[in-house]
């Protein structure tokens, strides 16, 4: 898909394919959708970066518990999104042991009540031992810090999202 067929898409299409690229945050995508015309993926990038940035820290939040725990309850019901799932299972976190389950799910609720926001990483760029090291180690830092890094995190999955919707073969949209 090129920038010229983003650019022509109606708002029901735009959000159709964009609307997961923060994860269940179609808002994000129907917003910005009024900013089009985009002159490439990286003014795309840049306008959805905006409005995250923009938001008071209630909607930051928001935007983070928007996303379900890595390796969770909804990874064993089959709920996840479909990019989620991929995701996950392309850091090998849908074929972990009972143990290494039973760990994250620990390392996850205390991150979760420390924080008040599940624990976000761009899986593409882990594997299930660098999930739980990274999970235990941004336990132990400050909270406007874990909001500033998780936040970051959101932008990078946003950011290989964006990435495969616009290398991919319009015939298959
Ligand atoms: N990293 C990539 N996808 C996800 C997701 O769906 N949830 C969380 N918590 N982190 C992710």
């Amino acid at each position: 898909m090129d920038i010229k067929k983003v650019n022509s898409m109606d708002f029901g299409e735009f959000v159709d394919v964009f609307g997961n690229v923060i994860e269940r945050c179609p808002l994000i995508a129907a917003a910005v959708w009024s900013q089009r015309p985009f002159s490439d993926l990286e003014d795309l990038k840049k306008h959805f970066f905006a409005f995250i940035d923009a938001l008071p820290q209630s909607g930051q939040e928001g935007i983070l518990r928007c996303h379900p725990d890595l390796a969770g309850s909804e990874l064993r019901r089959g709920t996840l999104t479909a990019e989620s799932q991929r995701e996950q299972s392309g850091a090998g976190l849908t074929t972990l042991g009972a143990d290494e389950r039973l760990r994250l799910a620990e390392l996850n609720a205390q991150y979760r009540a420390r924080f008040g926001f599940p624990f976000v990483l761009a899986a593409r760029f882990s594997d299930r031992a660098a999930v739980s090291r990274e999970l235990a180690r941004r336990l132990l830092c400050p909270s406007a810090q874990e909001l500033r890094t998780a936040l970051g995190e959101v932008k990078k999955i946003g950011s290989l999202r964006l990435a495969d919707l616009l290398r991919a073969d319009p015939a298959k949209l």
